[in-house]
């Protein structure tokens, strides 16, 4: 199907889509998909706790699928027998282990990346040099492959620098160091084996300040989509203190980001992205996820990903138009040009995600979660480290559990219902930040 795509006069029937992955971003495309005109069925493989079992699915349009990400043979089995018309892949490991190229081969419309496109966030050494060729701004960086080498770079600049294990290390990869003894420690470290192979080649980079936000970009290889800013609280606890973690709650649109410096990120970054993607030969099908830093002397790349946010993409969810489903079809099939305008409704949206005792290091599991919420137009909850035991009790089963979503005509608004929505559901050691979205919320 996705082969043949280039003589198509209008984008094919759409009504069955399988979304690959077990997180918070995954509920809520799940969620998301299922309320688009035509679509029939979604599941979501493997899902988590918060997706219903298909004996229990009712009419909420979409259920769990209990096939393993990793598993590309049985997701594809199911594509064939099922009838999908379309598959989402939410997370990076099975892009990088290419699982979007498995399937397409097979001729299945997928929306995600390649793996040679994965490596837009599989190696930050092969997106650096990207960045670098297509004059993509970025912080300046040395490619080291040893500790000497590291070493001698500090030693010459005698600056902190930022260390950046080269490969996937479920967002724990980066240091900020703030002197040049902890740059030279988190080299050691790095290839020492902290990483595993993730840190067999290491990214050093120049320390840039300012504000951060995220951009996606929807493409179809040529042409592209660009959301509304979000913008994710990347630290565990308020005032942005304690340790680095996957983010703990987000808002869009974020105004750092005005209409006017979109297009500026469009022109400076994401246009030159694709094209530099072309011109590597790589078709990308997906999500371009540019993380950047507001600096005095403008946009800078900090990093890519090759799939949606998380948190964000709950955050942006459910603001996206009917229109969603088709143009992720059209981004699979290459031909965004026949996909309707994607509308994006004018609300603010937040989420708040809550944590497992112990998380980011060492997140407590098995924790029974009460939810007394009442559904709600303005609210969301989506699951993620989440699942049922034999009975059908809800417990806890990772670091960030739930994230709780909600929309309002200001950012006030939003975060109360967010807030309030919050305290209607309970598990030991639940924690989760009081002031996201303090940078737009009226103190
Ligand atoms: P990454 O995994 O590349 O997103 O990095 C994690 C976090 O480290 C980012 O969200 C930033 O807060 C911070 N960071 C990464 N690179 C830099 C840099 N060059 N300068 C300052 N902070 C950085
Ligand atoms: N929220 C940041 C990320 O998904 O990498």
């Amino acid at each position: 199907m996705a082969n043949s795509a280039s003589g198509l006069q209008s984008l094919p029937a759409l009504q069955r889509v399988l979304v690959v992955g077990s997180g918070g971003r995954e509920h809520a495309l799940g969620w998301a998909l299922s309320r688009c005109p035509g679509i029939e069925k979604v599941w979501v493989s493997p899902g988590n706790g918060g997706v219903p079992d298909p004996a229990s699915a009712g009419d909420a349009g979409y259920c769990r699928l209990t096939i393993a990400e990793s598993d590309h043979a049985a997701l594809l089995d199911h594509c064939r027998s099922a009838s999908v018309d379309l598959v989402v892949v939410g997370p990076e490991a099975p892009l990088a282990a290419g699982l979007a190229d498995h399937l397409r081969d097979a001729g299945v419309a997928v929306f995600g990346p390649s793996a040679d496109g994965a490596q837009l966030e599989a190696s930050k050494a092969w997106a650096k040099q990207l960045m670098q060729d297509a004059s993509i701004p970025t912080a300046g960086h040395w490619s080291i492959s040893s500790a000497e080498e590291g070493l001698a770079v500090l030693e010459q600049i005698q600056r902190p620098l930022v260390v950046k294990a080269d490969g996937l290390a479920a967002g724990k990869g980066v240091t900020v160091a703030t002197s040049v003894e902890e740059s030279a420690n988190a080299i050691r470290e790095a290839f020492g084996g902290r990483f595993g192979s993730a840190g067999e080649r290491v990214v050093l980079e120049e320390c840039l300040q300012g504000p951060e936000v995220s951009v996606f970009a929807l493409c179809d290889g040529e042409r592209m989509v660009i959301l509304p800013p979000a913008q994710d609280h990347k630290r565990l606890l308020d005032g942005d203190q304690g340790p680095n973690t996957g983010g703990m709650g987000a808002y869009a649109p974020a105004p750092l980001l005005d209409g006017e410096g979109l297009e500026t990120v469009r022109q400076l970054v994401l246009k030159p992205t694709l094209k530099a993607l072309r011109e590597r030969g790589i078709n990308y099908r997906g999500v371009i996820y540019a993380g950047l830093m507001l600096t005095q002397d403008g946009p800078q790349v900090i990093e890519y990903n090759c799939r949606f946010g998380d948190p964000e993409c709950q955050t942006l969810m459910p603001l996206m138009g009917p229109e969603l489903a088709q143009v992720l079809q059209a981004c699979a099939l290459g031909r965004l040009d026949l996909a309707p305008s994607l509308t994006i409704e004018a609300d603010c949206s937040v989420c708040v995600v809550a944590a497992a005792a112990g998380y980011p290091e060492a997140p407590r599991k098995g924790d029974a979660i009460q939810v007394d919420l009442q559904p709600g137009a303005n609210h969301q909850l989506f699951h993620a480290g989440t699942c049922r035991d034999d009975q059908g009790r809800l417990l806890s089963s990772g670091g960030r559990v739930l994230t709780m979503t909600a929309q309002g005509t200001d950012f006030d608004q939003a975060f109360a219902s967010a807030y309030q929505a919050l305290e209607q559901v309970r598990f030991d050691g639940m924690h989760y930040r009081r002031d996201i979205g303090h940078q737009v919320r009226q103190p």
